[in-house]
C-alpha cells in the first residue's frame, strides 16, 4: 500500500478477508444497492446481480487479488511488472478511486447527519418526506458533515493507523450485520394505510423485492439493468481500481486464495441483499411503487420512517444503526484515500504526512463542489442509462459505469490473451491449493468478460 509498508503482510487469512471485506462493505451495500434494486424493479435486478457476482465478480476479484500476490506490487506497478507495455493500465485504475473519493465523503456526511438527528432526537421530523431533500439542498449543513467525515478519513490515513480501524471493524462489522437482520425482519412486519385508503404490508414489499417481473422488458431496458448491476458489482466489491491488487500483494503465499475470495464475495453480497430487505419493503409500505424510483435519497427517506414507527426504541436503534453505517463507510473511505496517498507517495516520492494533507485538501475542494451540485450548481442531466442525475450521479456514472468496464476490459485482455489465464491459475494453485471454478475463470476472462465489458462500455456512452 505504501513505501513505508513495503514487505507488509497480512498475518492471517482471516485478517486479509476482514480487511478486504472492510473495504468492500460500505455505503455501496447499504445505500447504493437498495436504491438501484428499487429503481430497476426489484426481483429482476437481484437475479441479474446474483448471476453477475458468481461469474464476473468472482473473475474480477480473482484477477485483482492473484495479480497482486503474484507480482508482489501495488496496482501502479503490478501491470507494468507483468508486462512493460501494460504499465498504463495501472495509471488508469488510479483514476477510479480519485473520482469515487469526491463523492464518497459526501454520502459519508449524509450518514453522519443522521447520526446527529438521532442524537438530538429529531426523529419525527426526519421521518417526513421532505426532510432529506431540504437537507441536501441546503448550502451549509451538507458541507459541514462532509467535512467532518473527510477529516476523520484523512486523519486516519495521515497517522497511518488504518490497521487500528480494521481491528475495530472486527467488532463493528458483525454488529452491523446483526442490526441489519433485525431491522429487516421488523420491516417485514410493517403495515400502513395511506391517505387514499390503500393498505400495504411488508411481505408484499418483500415480494416486489424478490420476485422478478419480466413484463414489458425490452432489450434496451435489460441492458440498462445489466449496466446498473455491473456498475454496482464493481463499486461494491471494490474491484478494478487497484485496491484489491494492492491487498493481494500483502497476502502470504500460504493463504488459500480461492476460499478467501468466496468468503469476501459471500459477505459483501449477503450484506447488500439484507440491506435491500431492510429498506425496500419499508419503502413499498410507506410510499408504494411510486416511492421506489426516488434514487439516491431512498435509504435516507425510508429508514427514518421505519425508526419512527418503532416508537421510543426507534431513537436508540436509529442512532446505533447510523453509527455502524458510519464505521462501515469509514473503513471503505480509508481504503480509497489510502490508495490515493500510497500511489502519490510513490509517484512524487513525498512523505505520508505531506501527501495525506494535499490529497485531503484536494478531496475537500472536489467534495464541496459535489455538495453544491444540489443547489448552486444544480442541473439535471439525462444520463445514457435513462436516469436523470446531478453532479454526484454524474461522477458515480463516470467511475462505475464508464471507467470500470473499461479497466476491466483491458485487464481481461491482458490476462486472457497476453499473459494467458494459466498465469493466474498458477498463482491460485500455488502450494497445492485448489482453484475452484477454474474452468469458469478461464472462459470468463478470455471470452465472456471482454465481450460483455465491451458491450457495456458502448452502452455506457449511449451508443447502443
Ligand atoms: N466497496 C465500497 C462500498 O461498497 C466502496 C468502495 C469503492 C471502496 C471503491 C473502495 C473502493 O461502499
Amino acid at each position: 500500500m505504501s513505501q513505508s509498508k513495503k514487505g507488509a503482510k497480512f498475518t492471517s487469512s482471516l485478517g486479509f478477508i476482514l480487511t478486504a471485506a472492510g473495504s468492500a462493505v460500505g455505503v455501496g451495500n447499504i445505500w447504493r444497492f437498495p436504491y438501484l434494486a428499487a429503481r430497476d424493479g426489484g426481483g429482476l435486478f437481484i437475479l441479474i446481480y446474483l448471476i453477475l457476482v458468481v461469474t464476473f465478480g468472482f473473475t474480477l476479484l480473482t484477477s485483482d487479488i492473484a495479480f497482486g500476490r503474484k507480482t508482489g506490487q501495488n496496482a501502479l506497478r503490478a501491470y507494468g511488472t507483468a508486462n512493460k507495455k501494460w504499465n498504463f493500465l495501472g495509471k488508469i485504475t488510479f483514476l477510479v478511486p480519485a473520482i469515487i473519493m469526491t463523492y464518497y465523503s459526501v454520502i459519508g456526511g449524509w450518514v453522519l447527519k443522521y447520526v446527529a438527528v438521532y442524537i438530538t432526537g429529531d426523529k419525527a421530523e426526519a421521518a417526513s418526506d421532505s426532510y432529506f431533500m431540504d437537507f441536501v439542498t441546503s448550502k451549509i449543513s451538507p458541507v459541514v458533515f462532509m467535512l467532518i467525515f473527510l477529516a476523520i478519513t484523512a486523519f486516519i490515513v495521515y497517522c497511518g493507523v488504518e490497521k487500528g480501524i480494521e481491528r475495530f471493524s472486527k467488532f463493528v462489522m458483525p454488529g452491523l450485520l446483526v442490526m441489519i437482520i433485525a431491522i429487516a425482519i421488523y420491516s417485514l412486519t410493517l403495515k400502513h394505510t395511506d391517505a387514499s385508503g390503500a393498505a400495504r404490508t411488508g411481505l408484499e414489499g418483500l415480494a416486489v423485492y424478490l420476485i422478478p417481473d419480466f413484463s414489458g422488458l425490452t432489450v434496451g431496458r435489460f441492458l440498462n439493468i445489466l449496466l446498473d448491476a455491473m456498475s454496482q458489482l464493481f463499486f461494491s466489491l471494490s474491484v478494478s481500481m487497484g485496491i484489491m491488487v494492492t491487498y493481494g500483494s500483502y497476502v502470504s503465499k500460504e493463504t488459500d486464495l480461492s476460499s478467501s475470495i468466496s468468503k469476501i464475495e459471500l459477505f459483501d453480497t449477503g450484506v447488500a441483499l439484507l440491506a435491500g430487505m431492510m429498506i425496500i419493503p419499508a419503502v413499498y409500505v410507506f410510499s408504494g411503487i411510486d416511492g421506489m424510483s426516488s434514487g439516491p435519497s431512498l435509504m435516507f427517506v425510508s429508514l427514518p420512517k421505519v425508526f419512527e414507527s418503532m416508537g421510543g426504541a426507534g431513537t436508540f436503534i436509529g442512532l446505533i444503526f447510523f453509527l455502524m453505517v458510519t464505521f462501515a463507510a469509514l473503513t471503505s473511505s480509508v481504503s480509497i484515500m489510502e490508495t490515493l496517498v500510497a500511489n502519490c507517495m510513490e509517484i512524487f516520492h513525498s512523505t505520508r504526512k505531506k501527501t495525506s494533507l494535499i490529497i485531503g485538501i484536494l478531496s475537500l475542494a472536489a467534495s464541496v463542489l459535489i455538495c453544491l451540485g444540489y443547489n448552486i450548481f444544480y442541473f439535471e442531466l439525462k444520463l445514457p442509462n435513462g436516469s436523470v442525475g446531478q453532479l454526484l450521479d454524474v461522477m458515480d456514472y463516470i467511475s462505475n459505469s464508464f471507467l470500470m468496464p473499461l479497466t476491466s476490459l483491458l485487464s481481461c485482455i491482458l490476462i486472457g490473451w497476453v499473459l494467458k489465464p494459466k498465469w493466474i491459475q498458477e498463482e491460485m494453485e500455488y502450494g497445492g491449493k485448489k482453484f475452484r471454478r477454474k474452468r469458469l475463470y478461464s472462459c470468463m476472462v478470455k471470452y465472456i468478460a471482454p465481450v460483455i465489458m465491451a458491450v457495456l462500455f458502448i452502452q455506457s456512452v449511449g451508443l447502443l
